[in-house]
């Protein structure tokens, strides 16, 4: 059994956008990531005998709805040999106007980290702030970093490096779309966003990229977007955050990605998702079924990719030894 001792406050590995984090750190997350998907892939041994994180407890505060994100979190750390707490925020007293300070103070005592999916973005900082726990991001209507560190292992498994390739985004320019291009800078790849011109990402987001010296094209033409793309991407045209309107459909109508789509990209375009889809909206049904797409490679991958992150976050200085292993 490997003994981890709590890290200092001061050296605090939280997760709250991959910008946070250095290009070597992401890149080691990754590739921990891949090491530990063979390890379990490999029927012929346990998967995690030293049970790293052994001892540890991770909390889940879910505001929004999630299958994957908790539950790759929850088996990713029952796996890693720690214990997981789920807690609803309507059955605390956060739901009865406790505040974030004192859940954050209290909870860091309990637990080891704390994922946080929510609807407002300012919570997550503000949980992150009073915590003496890595607090990860979970999802908010900002970003999703823990997607796409998934995406990024998927895309290498099937493309090799991502280090140059280039990737289009096809339709609301959403959280995940924010992350994504974050992750552009930090990985090395360059990326066109096709979306309304009322639905751009964020621009502090781009901006930010750019700064970092990232290639990234925002368009409101798709096919101009995805020609020369070795991957394409798409997301719900309603987020969680998101009012149901048709209106935001009708706009969104010309950014689906079918075969027409696929075809004015490279030919071994990967399509990927992050899933939950909607067929016959963003993506059509050829297109999610077909053989570019990856879309439930890249649903496991979150599991692998969880696993990583949460070595990194809690894993002291020696996290990367269970790669080593493999
Ligand atoms: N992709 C994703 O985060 O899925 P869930 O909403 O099911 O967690
Ligand atoms: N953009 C979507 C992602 C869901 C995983 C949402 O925020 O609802």
């Amino acid at each position: 059994m490997t003994i981890i001792s709590r890290g200092s406050p001061t050296l605090l590995r939280h997760f709250l956008d991959l910008r946070d984090l250095d290009a070597a750190t992401l890149r080691a997350i990754v590739d921990v990531a891949s090491a530990v998907k063979r390890m379990q892939h490999d029927r012929t041994r346990p998967v995690h005998p030293g049970r790293p994180l052994e001892g540890r407890t991770l909390g889940l505060i879910m505001s929004k709805p999630s299958t994957r994100t908790r539950l790759s979190f929850e088996i990713g750390m029952r796996q890693l040999g720690g214990d997981v707490a789920i807690l609803s925020p309507t059955d605390m007293q956060l739901g009865r106007g406790e505040t974030l300070a004192d859940t954050a103070r209290v909870l860091s005592r309990f637990l080891d980290a704390l994922v946080v999916r929510t609807g407002e973005r300012s919570r997550l900082t503000e949980l992150a702030h009073w915590a003496s726990i890595p607090v990860i991001n979970g999802l908010t209507p900002h970003s999703h970093p823990v997607q796409i560190l998934a995406d990024i292992l998927t895309f290498e498994e099937h493309r090799g490096a991502v280090r140059d390739s280039h990737w289009a985004w096809v339709g609301d320019g959403n959280n995940v779309a924010n992350s994504l291009i974050e992750s552009a800078a930090r990985f090395g790849f360059s990326l066109s966003l096709a979306t309304p011109p009322s639905m751009q990402p964020a621009a502090d987001v781009v901006a930010w990229a750019r700064a970092q010296g990232a290639r990234i094209t925002l368009t409101s033409d798709p096919a101009d977007a995805v020609r020369n793309a070795d991957c394409i991407v798409t997301d719900t045209w309603t987020s969680m955050s998101d009012e149901e309107s048709q209106s935001r459909l009708d706009t969104l109508k010309p950014y689906q990605v079918n075969a027409a789509l696929m075809a004015k990209a490279t030919p071994k375009a990967l399509f990927m998702h992050c899933l939950p889809a909607h067929i016959g909206e963003e993506v059509t049904e050829d297109v999610f079924e077909g053989t570019s797409s990856v879309v439930f490679d890249e649903a496991e991958n979150r599991l692998h990719a969880q696993k990583g992150l949460l070595l990194w976050a809690l894993g002291g200085d020696n996290w990367q030894s269970v790669a080593r292993e493999s």
